[in-house]
């Protein structure tokens, strides 16, 4: 009997007097089979398989740092921990969270974190800057402010050769904000919050990445979004308290390929003209998960996504600089204009970010010793990433994602954006 057939008979036989969203509740929680409706393909808990596919520098990693894995790995959350109603989706987090970004309390010239380092490598002019000979694990409070506002002003920090605990990770995570715990996806076997950044999983449940459908996302996000991690976006826009300061660590890297590009939202909004910018400065937009739920009051009515609205342009709050936040996948549309202008502008924005190479890095991971592996810690909100699916899973590529949810986002009218404020030249077309 196929599975199609084991749901439509089962199906059958819940139908009592419960309400229907209990009753599709009960379906769902009853066969592992059904993904919830979500855009990503379920991955069905055994923790033995990803265990087996483990690479030996991510296991050294890992056991080195105190993780047990004796009863698997990645852990998967429970399936009865899911959410399956976009209420349930929408109420985690739903609430305050004191934040201060410690960018802000920085010496401006860094010298703490600087005067340590041996080597600093701007890898662009306006966007990703290496830091040589030092280890993450060892920063003092000092310094880590430092490298906040580091990070808020070049957008993403790389640091190579570090031996680094998942949970060094994470403590990191946590002094830079409130480290997210992502309701479905893998994370090491014991910390919820240190995410699994492992295609190579993915693909051995039956993700369907291939050469030629990999850069998708890139044309249309909305319908092809479940295809890895290869299109242009930000992570975890629809949060109360979106993503700030994130950190992924690399332990397994391919020799040749797997690259990841960074793109700068203070450069894509100085892009645009001073009339263009006055129109969207105080403009607000409707954010959506990368996952979808069932609207419990229409349940039949197909996938739902958490919607929040933000600041179209927002400040940050260590810089002061204004940026744009936008990204192809899940911001939906513009408020105060129709659909088909909010459709326009949006394109054209998403275009603005991700077509102009010179707002750009790509970065080239290197792995050295086993069980150690490479940092790129980047700010959420001012900036959109993708990864270059190029090795097409012939060597493995695993990491682990700590991200820290920074402020609820704000536009200041008196704030500048980043070339105003560094005097910068600015074209001023003609009125
Ligand atoms: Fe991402």
């Amino acid at each position: 009997m196929s599975n199609t057939e084991t749901v439509n008979k089962q199906s059958l036989d819940i139908v009592n007097d419960l309400p229907i969203d209990k009753q599709i509740e009960q379906l769902i929680k009853n066969h592992k089979e059904l993904s919830i409706s979500r855009s990503r393909k379920s991955i069905v808990n055994d923790e033995q398989d990803g265990l087996k596919l483990l690479p030996e520098s991510s296991r050294k990693r890992l056991e080195d740092g105190g993780i047990d894995l004796s009863k698997g790995y990645p852990e998967v959350p429970n399936r009865d921990e899911i959410p399956i109603f976009v209420d349930e989706a929408h109420a985690i987090r739903d609430y305050d969270v004191p934040f201060v970004d410690r960018g802000s309390q920085a010496d401006p010239e860094k010298k703490a974190l600087f005067g340590a380092a041996t080597e600093i490598i701007h890898l662009t002019d306006k966007v990703g800057t290496e830091i040589v000979g030092l280890q993450l694990e060892n920063l003092t409070d000092q310094q880590k402010d430092e490298l906040a506002l580091l990070i808020a002003e070049r957008v993403v920090v790389f640091f190579r050769d570090q031996k680094l605990s998942p949970k060094a990770q994470y403590e990191l995570g946590d002094y830079y904000g409130n480290v997210e715990k992502h309701p479905q996806v893998p994370h090491v076997t014991g910390l919820p919050g240190a995410t699994v950044i492992w295609v190579d999983y993915g693909l051995s449940k039956g993700l369907d990445l291939n050469f030629n459908n990999a850069n998708f996302a890139n044309w249309d996000s909305v319908r092809y979004l479940g295809y890895g991690n290869q299109g242009w976006h930000t992570d975890l826009v629809h949060e109360r308290q979106p993503a700030g300061y994130t950190h992924l660590h690399l332990d397994s890297i391919p020799g040749v390929g797997g690259d990841t590009i960074w793109s700068s939202g203070y450069a894509a909004y100085d892009k645009l003209s001073d009339e263009f910018k006055k129109f969207l400065d105080g403009k607000k937009a409707i954010y959506v998960s990368a996952d979808a739920y069932l609207d419990r009051n229409d349940p039949l009515g197909g996938p739902k996504k958490v919607e929040r609205v933000h600041p179209l342009v927002r400040t940050h709050p260590a810089t002061g600089w204004k940026f744009l936040f936008v990204n192809r996948g899940m911001t939906k549309r513009i408020l105060g204009v129709s659909p088909i202008e909010s459709d326009l502008i949006l394109n054209f924005l998403f275009d603005i970010y991700e077509k102009n190479a010179d707002i750009q890095v790509r970065f080239k991971w290197t792995n050295t010793k086993s069980g150690y592996g490479t940092s790129a810690i980047w700010d959420n909100r001012i900036s959109q990433h993708r990864n270059v699916w190029d090795h097409e899973g012939k060597s493995p590529r695993h990491g682990t994602r700590v991200t820290s949810l920074a402020e609820i986002p704000y536009f200041d009218p008196e704030s500048k954006s980043q070339r105003e404020t560094l005097g910068l030249p600015l074209k001023k077309w003609d009125a």
